[in-house]
């Protein structure tokens, strides 16, 4: 059995269902790229069929990523497995992951499908889409709550039809990890061909146990590939998370004896673009990527840390993108340094106009700000405005005014689809007037369902950075805004947020 442990990224697609994590197709690029930065072998760049907008993201992933294979998630049917291959078409390496629900509760009550017209259907998608890729991965949906013996027979047929790589999903995160991890290897040692696919691990993390099943997967069931998300992003509570399996298995090479491809250099960067872009917020404590990972404030640690870092210790910091030198760059610093910094962050922009527009952003701040963190940078370059894209609402000025004893008011000047509105509201404080004042001339309707607030770097000079989720006729969305001026901070949040809207409804209007 290969040594070799392959690393299929999902962050796009399942990581992108979960609600108010969608992307548009420009932050899916860039994410795409920091992932092939990361030396990913698979990114799944969406579900071609399931929008436009979807399609469009997949074909945008394709047409511009060379190293990694990428792949378009498919339902087993024609048309899903056609679209899937469309959107794939300009890629280097290309993969149509199909799907289908295995499990008695999916099939009677989701599908209203017998066994048989599942079996069948299986094996005719499998056979469609070996006819258009050469790379093609099935799911039994709901796999590890179906009938071993019906998936026995349906992997079998599938092996037969030319999958590559059979992946067994916990999608609801029912397993613990022994029991996943023989469940694997019974299918295979029951499954005649078994030999002849890798066998993957997709696992939910319902009971917080999606990175310990997904391990189970691969020492006790023998999996060759593992499905996961960055930040462990993802439907409910999330799936296996990216930086928590490749450092477990590099890590603990003495136990798993296996190898990957991943430069995990890159990973901090990856953590960040991925909660900045979506405003899902990394929490202090998170393993690998959270702030407090390799900080020690107990007197005992910070004295054996210094005497020996393995004291307390088991991983690098900087093996994973954490930098000893925080201070990066200040107002004197030019426009080399910054593209230096860039690189260096692992952020790629696309043009020379993409990168004046980001110095300039850098210029302004350091005006405004003395030290200028990564944090900051990667802010920065997240921020919608940097992007060439027109966005529908972007954000001019604001004006404020608070005092006790008054009720705060606040002016904002905004563009709407390029033309310049201004609006004025009072609110219980700066932030609520400010959004209110956007509200009052956008007219969203859109119910506000979350607000929060995070320092970037630490100091009460640190830019704010703000997630507003907004939900209207069951779209949910995040728009994300950093600025040292927390109220602006929101403004541009709640504006990303209507941007997001827009898009949304744009996209479903595109699909008539
Ligand atoms: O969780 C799941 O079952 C999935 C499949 C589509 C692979 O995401
Ligand atoms: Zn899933």
């Amino acid at each position: 059995m290969s040594d070799q442990l392959i690393i299929f990224d999902t962050t796009l697609r399942d990581g992108e269902q979960s609600p108010g994590a969608s992307m548009t197709r420009d932050e899916k690029l860039r994410i795409a790229r920091q992932l092939e930065r990361l030396k990913v072998d698979v990114i799944e760049a969406g579900f071609a069929a399931s929008s436009n907008g979807d399609f469009e993201a997949v074909q945008l992933v394709a047409n511009n990523i060379k190293d990694s294979t990428v792949c378009s998630l498919a339902r087993a049917n024609d048309r899903d497995i056609a679209r899937a291959a469309e959107a794939l078409k300009g890629a280097r390496r290309a993969r149509i992951h199909t799907f289908i629900a295995t499990s008695a509760l999916h099939m009677e009550k989701k599908l209203r499908m017998t066994p048989d017209e599942v079996y069948a259907q299986a094996q005719s998608a499998v056979r469609f889409a070996r006819n258009l890729v050469s790379d093609v991965e099935f799911s039994p949906e709901d796999g590890y709550r179906s009938d071993p013996d019906f998936l026995c027979r349906v992997i079998e047929a599938v092996i037969k039809e030319g999958a590559g790589t059979i992946n067994v999903p916990d999608t609801v995160g029912y397993a613990v990890p022994e029991l996943y991890g023989e469940f694997i290897r019974s299918l295979r040692e029951r499954i005649p061909n078994s030999d002849k696919a890798i066998w993957s691990v997709h696992c939910h993390n319902d009971l917080g146990m999606a990175v310990a099943n997904s391990l189970a997967g691969v020492k006790i069931g023998g999996a060759r590939q593992v499905e996961c998300t960055i930040n462990g992003l993802g439907e409910r509570a999330g799936n296996c998370s990216l930086e928590e399996i490749v450092m477990a298995v590099k890590t603990r090479r003495d136990y798993f004896g296996l190898d990957m491809g991943i430069d995990t250099r890159h990973i901090l960067a990856a953590s960040r673009m991925v909660s900045q872009t979506t405003g899902f917020v990394v929490q202090p404590n998170k393993a690998v990527v959270g702030a407090n990972a390799f900080a020690h404030a107990s007197g005992i640690h910070q004295d054996g840390v210094l005497k020996a870092r393995d004291t307390y210790e088991i991983m690098r910091a900087e093996d994973v993108g954490w930098s000893a030198n925080k201070i990066v760059l200040g107002k004197l610093s030019g426009r080399n340094a910054f593209k230096q910094r860039l690189l260096e962050l692992g952020v790629q922009l696309d043009s020379e106009t993409e990168i004046n527009a980001a110095f300039s952003r850098f210029k302004e701040l350091a005006d405004r700000k003395s030290e200028i963190f990564d944090e900051d940078i990667l802010a920065l370059v997240s921020d919608e405005s940097v992007s060439q894209a027109q966005e529908h609402f972007a954000f001019v000025s604001l004006k404020q005014h608070s005092e006790t004893g008054e009720r705060p008011q606040a002016a904002i000047v905004f563009t709407v689809a390029g033309r310049e509105v201004s609006a004025q509201a009072e609110g219980n404080g700066p932030v609520d007037a400010s959004l209110k004042a956007i509200e009052s001339h956008a007219k969203s309707g859109a119910e506000m369902v979350l607000y929060s607030v995070n320092a970037i770097s630490g100091s009460t000079e640190s830019q704010g950075e703000v997630t507003v989720r907004l939900q209207n006729s069951g779209r949910v969305v995040n728009g994300t805004g950093a600025d040292p001026d927390i109220v602006v901070a929101s403004a541009k949040a709640y504006l990303s947020a209507l941007n997001k809207l827009q898009s949304k409804a744009d996209r479903v209007a595109a699909q008539g």
